[in-house]
């Protein structure tokens, strides 16, 4: 292959990953095979500067934005970072820096820990958080500003002096790694797919459309950096920058450090390496910046991308080899298919991995996986580990390629595949793999918290004869369980005593065991709350449902579907008249702070939306009206409250603010 042509192929490789990764919050290749193609076409327009072309990856950052959010132009480009993934690359970066100003030797360096998260830019005009937005390509990104504001750690309004007057706060939102883990265990439950990583997660939750599913996921927020477009600041290293921005309030990330010269950071390097691990948070290196902060526009930026006064010292991914033995296929309580390589146990980060996901068909043939290979397993602060890719030098021609099953591997019928998915699914809602999953998950301890029911005694009962559906557990008596293997009178008592008290369930954890796709728990508390009861919920409107807060069209749309399901009702029959719980005790609300009485809301509050407000009002037992009468009991205004709040003053109504109606609904110790 010539130069050209490899560079072509780098092209078109790296910009697929762009789009997996920054357009759809889903990466095909791991990081470490990322960073290489890069490298490589890098070198190769380097050395060959006829081939390179304005359109190459390596001449902007990331891909365009998704549509469904508005654009936001940054006052200023948001950089990225050069990487040195050894201390001699690191000794190179500060050799050339010095050629230009043999001042950066003496000044000092700063050591920030890298965040693994979604880069955002706060801009922050006369000390007020005004707009936040995703990188996007570095020149445009996508505003999330309400989605910001849900993070408790962002001010919205700056703490101390010496604001800038209009000033761009650089930062990386987050996931900790017990948020990222509840998520994913969240997702799996209601049938949607995993995160591959917590920055994915949270590159995913500050894109949302409804900021109320952002507050939801709990993410965090490290600042590191000022753009100051007016105004001038007062600092002079970045090291102050860092003090200044923690003086205003925003969250600095643990562990930076203040170094003397080059090799002091090079020791500090070793030393954070082994210290990343036992975050709470992902990192995935050591920013390394120049101190001085004249510096910084002396030096200038590389090609527009990346800023000469930093680089991001990144560790080695933990790498495995190992052979892969074969591809199984799972059936999911939905129906979906997941391929898995079945790996010669290796270790891997002190873990033994024998397992690792495939996600599906597709990404094998791209990767070119195929059975009997020697791959590669990487696990770069992923908490999944990933088959990199096989090596091909290994193979001796015994080596197999492997199809996606055209039937259900567990019962035969032919496999679906929906136009817009890769995803394939059994359809067959009876396909004994799909019940199995589905059982276990309404029996385990998230749901009905069924004790002594996992995989093996589900399977046993459903090979039985005993069990064909979730209602048919309450029918179970214990001489029938006596019969089988494995069951003695005790254990089966046991058993059948687990079943009954699970009767006493509230709704939400009924509704979550029921595995309606998209209703996780959080949505599964979110709607028996609202509804109070199954009846309701069943007999609820799509569009009731959507305007349940944290409830989306496409979580209204499924539950609507579900309940529209002859199967699904008479299941959900059949268990009201086996006993079941039915009602959620915190739904109806008889004795809040605001029962019987009517509110009005009026203006804009500083950071409640309306339908957050109107919830808030009637969990606590208020009923929100449109307009202010003698009826009225409450008026909340918040700015720029226009004739309703006249009339209230007007009618002796007495009227409140935001934060005097958070304080009333906050609930009693
Ligand atoms: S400085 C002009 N410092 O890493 C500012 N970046 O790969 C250049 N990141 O886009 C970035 N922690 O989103 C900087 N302490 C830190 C960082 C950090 C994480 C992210 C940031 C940047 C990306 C580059």
């Amino acid at each position: 292959m010539s130069p050209a042509e490899r560079a072509a192929e780098l092209r078109r490789l790296i910009d697929r990953a762009n789009i997996a990764y920054y357009v759809h919050d889903a990466p095909e290749i791991p990081d470490a095979e990322y960073d290489r193609l890069f490298r490589e076409l890098r070198e190769i327009e380097a050395a060959h500067p006829e081939i390179a072309t304005p359109d190459s990856p390596t001449q902007r950052i990331g891909a365009e934005p998704a549509t469904a959010l508005r654009k936001h132009t940054h006052l200023r480009p948001m950089l990225s970072l050069a990487n040195a993934f050894s201390d001699v690359e690191l000794a190179a970066w500060e050799d050339r820096n010095a050629r230009l100003n043999a001042d950066v030797r003496h000044g000092g360096y700063t050591t920030e820990i890298k965040i693994d998260g979604a880069a955002v830019n706060l801009t922050y005009a006369g000390g007020r958080f005004v707009t936040g937005a995703t990188r996007g390509n570095g020149t445009v990104g996508e505003e999330v500003t309400a989605n910001l504001r849900t993070i408790p750690g962002l001010p919205l309004i700056l703490q101390g002096q010496g604001h800038p007057g209009l000033m761009e706060i650089r930062g990386e939102v987050y996931f900790s790694r017990k948020a990222f883990e509840r998520l994913n265990a969240d997702r799996e439950a209601a049938g949607d797919p995993p995160f591959a990583n917590p920055r994915n997660a949270a590159a995913g939750s500050l894109r949302q459309l409804d900021a109320r599913i952002t507050r939801s996921r709990r993410l965090g927020l490290f600042a590191f950096h000022v753009e100051v477009v007016e105004g001038t600041l007062k600092a002079a290293t970045q090291w102050e920058v860092l003090d200044q921005l923690e003086a205003w309030g925003l969250p600095v990330a643990p562990h930076r450090a203040r170094h003397p010269d080059l090799a002091a950071v090079q020791q500090a390097v070793a030393r954070y390496e082994t210290m990343i691990r036992t975050l709470p948070f992902e990192a995935d290196g050591v920013v390394v910046k120049i101190d001085t902060l004249p510096l910084h526009d002396d030096l200038g930026v590389v090609g527009g991308r990346e800023p000469r006064w930093a680089v991001a010292r990144k560790f080695a991914p933990e790498v495995a080899v190992t052979r892969l033995l074969e591809i199984r296929v799972n059936v999911g309580r939905t129906g979906a298919l997941t391929p898995w390589a079945v790996l010669e146990p290796v270790e891997l980060g002190g873990v033994t991995i024998s397992s690792a996901t495939l996600h599906n068909d597709e990404i094998i043939a791209q990767k070119d996986i195929r059975i009997g290979d020697w791959v590669e397993i990487v696990r770069a602060g992923e908490v999944i580990p990933q088959v990199m890719g096989p090596l091909r030098e290994r193979r001796d021609g015994s080596e197999v390629e492997f199809a996606m099953p055209e039937e259900c591997p567990v019962c035969g019928t032919p496999v679906d595949r929906p136009a817009d998915e890769v995803v394939r699914y059994c359809p067959n809602v009876s396909c004994p793999g799909r019940i199995l999953e589905g059982i276990v998950h309404f029996a385990s301890r998230e749901a009905m918290d069924i004790r002594g029911l996992g995989y093996e005694r589900v399977r046993q009962l459903l090979d039985a004869k005993l069990i064909r559906d979730v209602a048919d557990l309450y029918e179970l008596d214990a001489e029938r369980l006596i019969a089988l293997e494995r069951f003695a009178e005790q254990s089966a008592a046991q058993l059948v005593k687990s079943i009954a008290d699970s009767k006493a369930r509230p709704l939400s954890t009924l509704l979550f065991g029921l595995g309606i796709h998209h209703v996780g728990k959080t949505v599964a508390v979110l709607l028996a709350r609202r509804f109070g009861t199954m009846a309701a919920l069943r007999d609820a409107s799509e569009e009731a449902i959507n305007e349940v807060p944290g409830v989306g069209p496409v979580i209204a749309a499924a539950v609507h579907h579900f309940f529209r399901t002859a199967r699904n009702r008479h299941l959900v029959e059949r268990l009201e008249r086996l006993g079941l719980g039915m009602t959620e005790p915190d739904a109806t609300v008889t004795d809040g702070p605001f029962t019987g009485m009517t509110v009005v809301l009026t203006g804009t509050l500083p950071t409640l939306s309306r339908t957050e407000a109107t919830a808030l009002v009637e969990r606590a037992g208020g009923h929100v009206s449109g307009s202010v009468s003698k009826k009225t009991s409450l008026v909340v205004a918040g700015s720029d409250a226009g004739s309703k709040l006249e009339k209230a003053t007007a009618l002796g109504v007495p009227v409140i603010d935001e934060a005097e109606l958070l304080r009333r609904v906050a609930p009693r110790p």
